[in-house]
């Protein structure tokens, strides 16, 4: 933290393995007020929002728009990577009619029945990746289960095949890295050009050969011009990122927070009609959007007691929002059975709330549901090992060691 002037500016590293844990720091900041000036990087500087009602506001304000489009001083960038960067062509930074255009393509997919039919198929992958080491009586719950599982979920519902697959969990990586050094910008501009690589082909491929899957159904509403090519591959790379390393996050987070709380585990373990209950509590404790989701300023907005400029950005600091003592009794315990009404943030809020909720919620829930039955014993193999953060802007784990009695 470094005053200047009056203006106080937080540190607040983008990578979150830089910093395991984010709640204290969150919590000082919140402390001089609940919006903020925080550093994310040595030349960047933006705002943010720690409070719970301000974030509610700020994400159901149309004033505040979701491109980056007319950041201050980033004109040129912006100008290049409209050229080059195909996610600029997302629903995640499309604003007004163009976003609902976008979002309701694909919005049939993701509604609660839909979601529910899918239930008995996560359950048998659930199932079979829990097989592959249930004999062992160890595992790394990250490589073996949190991350490839919600990557076969999305493989059958978007429709891609088994062979040919990029490592997407690699790529990820590269996208979710903050872009702020040469290497990095790189490393995110290769990692979309192979997954354009990957996915352009196979959209050509469904054109001519659709099938029941949601790629086809994207191929059809383009070929009625009602979506554009390179809409439709940014659709297709969004929808591969934004539901994998989140609900990897979910899962991983969720197991090792409770593996941190055995009166927790037990609880869950002993009463199963807790768990929908218990996976929004994981997600409000830790969720995988650790810093937040950005919203940009057209005109000077006033939040929180301060009027920030036009064309600056603002961090809507979900991860805080889901701490601040002002809405949540006791922010800092995890309590499966935690009875308030207020609804967590991890998957947003207003207009750009998360499309693949429904998954994800789904998903957790047969996940950890899953896990806890068969392996009711389950434990950290070492406790007293501090087990480091996946590198990127999402917090989740970067292995998960677990041991416990293998099944005869
Ligand atoms: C949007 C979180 C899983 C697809 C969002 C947003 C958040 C979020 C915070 C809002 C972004 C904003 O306001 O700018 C999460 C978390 C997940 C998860 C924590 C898992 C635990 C998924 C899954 C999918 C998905 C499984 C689908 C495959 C999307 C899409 C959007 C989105 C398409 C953009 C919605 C829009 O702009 O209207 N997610 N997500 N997410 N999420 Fe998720």
């Amino acid at each position: 933290m470094s005053e200047q002037g009056r203006t106080i500016v937080h540190d607040v590293p983008l990578n979150v393995a830089q910093q395991p844990d984010p709640y204290p720091l969150f919590e000082r900041i919140r402390k001089h007020g609940v919006v903020q000036r925080v550093r994310l990087n040595p030349t960047l500087e933006v705002w943010m929002v720690t409070g719970y009602d301000e974030a509610v506001a700020a994400l159901t304000d149309p004033r505040l728009s979701s491109s980056p489009a007319g950041v201050n001083g980033l004109a040129e960038e912006m100008a290049h990577q409209e050229r080059t960067n195909v996610l600029m062509a997302s629903m995640l930074v499309a604003d007004g009619s163009d976003h609902t255009r976008l979002r309701n393509l694909v919005s049939k997919a993701f509604t609660a029945r839909r979601i529910e039919a899918l239930a008995p198929r996560i359950q048998e992958l659930t199932d079979a990746h829990l097989d592959a080491f249930a004999a062992r009586g160890t595992a790394d719950l990250v490589a073996e289960f949190a991350l490839p599982l919600p990557m076969a979920v999305l493989a059958e519902l978007i429709g891609i095949p088994d062979e040919g697959q990029p490592d997407f969990a690699k790529l990820a990586v590269g996208l979710i890295m903050p872009p702020n050094t040469p290497e990095r910008l790189a490393k995110g501009a290769r990692a979309r050009a192979e997954l354009t690589e990957f996915y352009e082909p196979l959209i050509a491929l469904r054109k001519k050969e659709p099938r029941d899957d949601l790629l086809s159904a994207l191929c059809a509403a383009q070929a009625e011009e009602r979506i554009t090519d390179r809409e439709l591959t940014a659709m297709a790379i969004l929808l591969t990122l934004a539901g994998h390393e989140t609900t990897a996050g979910l899962i991983a987070n969720g197991v090792h927070a409770l593996l941190r709380h055995p009166g927790q585990f037990a609880a869950l373990r002993d009463d199963p009609s807790l768990l929908p209950g218990a996976i929004e509590e994981l997600l409000r404790y830790e969720g995988p959007v650790s810093r937040g989701v950005a919203r940009f300023t057209v005109d000077p907005y006033e939040i929180g007691g301060v009027t920030v400029p036009a064309g600056e950005m603002i961090i809507i600091g979900l991860a805080a929002a889901n701490r601040d003592p002002a809405r949540y009794d006791r922010p800092d315990i995890l309590d499966v059975a935690r009875r308030e009404v207020p609804q967590q943030l991890a998957f947003g809020h207003g207009v750009h709330f998360c499309l693949g909720a429904p998954l994800a919620r789904a998903e957790a829930r047969i996940a950890i549901g899953t896990l806890l039955r068969r392996f009711p014993d389950l434990r950290l193999t070492d406790p007293d090992e501090d087990l480091t953060r996946r590198e990127g802007i999402l917090r989740g784990m970067a292995t998960l060691p677990v041991s416990f009695t293998p099944a005869s």
